[in-house]
């Protein structure tokens, strides 16, 4: 037999049991015991930039579909929204600046619930003393694992109806089975609008295959992130529970599982789900930093590092090289400058090659949920079937997606802009 389609009904053996080793316990405690750290303290980190590119590139997504409903149902439409992994509630600030009406959080982690509510409270409460400041919308709260729970049985009105699924940076979690992910696939859109759509964040699997592919070993990184596969094959990739560690300087180190994305596509359909784009950061990047309001959000959230930097202020890498090509852009920028502007200390904002690499690992997504009438042929939709996910896996395991623009950490010369 083709060891590809052993490996396979392998696999389908496995989930039909159930018998792989839960890690959702594992992943829980790890985010449960997560330190809240203040202001001054992730000034201090090394990843002070990522963190808050990271959070800019969801700032931005989350803000391109508020304006999508809102041109479609109007301005002052009440929106409901779902943030399936919701974590500590780092994305509670852009729902009040997106003006909601109701959003339900949800998250394995108990502790960050709570933290969640509390800062959602505290947030009330400061808003009300503000004078112009948006309006406060309404939630509600779940601790439950989202792989294994069927959200609809907790919410509070059973028969709410979302506008928008938001899930950052936390799909993988659900890969570790065929059943988690068709459970947390089924929160994120069983009770979605038809129009209403599911957003998110999620590494790219195929940076994380390429890059493994690359390394000497099964493990690829530097001094700010590090992923090691724990399968023993990097030409062997299971499309459920292939299991790595992320370790994410101070944020992240817990076991993840690889998103094979066409898998993904093809599991949403059950949902009448259709795909509008995925892309990875570097190109989400690209087609938003020069944009009005986001550009202008890059500054706000301090999203890149200023080169060179202020006074009396280190770069965040000690590398020299890791601001090579940020040094080649200010150059011929300079020498575009006229002649009276010289003078002056041009600045702009970029990343350390070795933060740039750990960004570039991931993707957005936006799916919408298409209108009964526009229903996936029946026939076609829904859990892919075993001869489907046979050759999904030798895709996986043969070829990389060719709609995939090369990501050279040299790149980051271009990413480059006036601070
Ligand atoms: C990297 S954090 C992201 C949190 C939040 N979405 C954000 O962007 O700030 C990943 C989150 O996924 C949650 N998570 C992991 N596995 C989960 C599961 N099985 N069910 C629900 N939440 C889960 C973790 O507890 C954690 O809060």
């Amino acid at each position: 037999m083709e060891s590809s389609a052993l490996n396979v009904q392998q696999e389908e053996a496995n989930n039909a049991v159930d018998v792989g080793k839960d890690l959702t316990t594992t992943v829980a405690k790890h985010y449960n015991e997560l330190k809240e750290t203040g202001l001054e303290q992730r000034a201090q980190s090394r990843i002070f930039y990522l963190r808050n590119f990271n959070n800019w590139i969801k700032s931005v997504l989350i803000g391109e579909f508020i304006q999508e409903l809102k041109k479609s149902q109007g301005p002052n439409a009440p929106l409901t929204v779902l943030d399936l992994a919701s974590g500590k509630g780092g994305d509670l600030l852009k729902w009040k600046k997106g003006r909601i009406s109701h959003l339900v959080c949800a998250d394995i982690a108990q502790t960050s619930v709570e933290q969640c509510e509390n800062r959602f409270k505290e947030m009330g409460e400061r808003g009300r003393r503000e004078r112009f400041s948006e309006p406060m919308y309404t939630a509600e709260f779940i601790a439950a694992d989202c792989t294994k729970t069927r959200l609809k049985d907790l919410y509070k009105d059973p028969d709410i109806k979302f506008d928008l699924c938001s899930c950052q940076f936390s799909f993988h979690y659900s890969f570790e089975s065929l059943q988690q992910a068709e459970m947390m696939l089924q929160n994120a859109c069983e009770c979605l609008k038809p129009g209403g759509y599911f957003i998110g964040t999620t590494p790219n699997s195929h940076e994380l295959v390429k890059r493994l592919r690359a390394s000497e070993d099964m493990s690829f990184g530097n001094e700010v992130y590090n992923v090691t596969f724990k399968c023993p094959d990097k030409d062997n990739l299971a499309l459920f529970g292939c299991e790595y560690n992320f370790h994410l300087e101070g944020v992240v180190d817990c076991p993840e599982f690889l998103v094979y994305f066409p898998l993904l596509e093809k599991m949403a359909e059950k949902y009448n789900l259709k795909l509008l784009y995925k892309k990875p950061f570097h190109k989400y990047f690209e087609e938003n930093s020069q944009q009005g309001d986001s550009r202008s959000l890059l500054g706000k959230m301090q999203a890149l590092e200023p080169y060179p930097p202020h006074e009396n202020v280190d770069l965040v890498s000690k590398n020299t090289e890791a601001y090579k090509a940020t040094e080649t852009k200010l150059q011929a920028l300079r020498s575009k400058e006229p002649e009276e502007y010289k003078k002056r200390r041009m600045k702009v904002g970029t990343l350390s090659q070795e933060e740039w690499e750990a960004t570039t690992v991931y993707l957005v997504f936006a799916f919408q949920k298409l209108g009964e009438e526009t229903k996936a042929e029946s026939s076609q939709a829904g859990s892919p079937s075993t001869e489907q996910r046979r050759g999904m896996k030798r895709s996986l395991e043969t070829k990389e997606d060719e709609d995939q623009e090369e990501v050279s950490p040299k790149k980051v010369a271009k990413e480059t802009t006036d601070t």
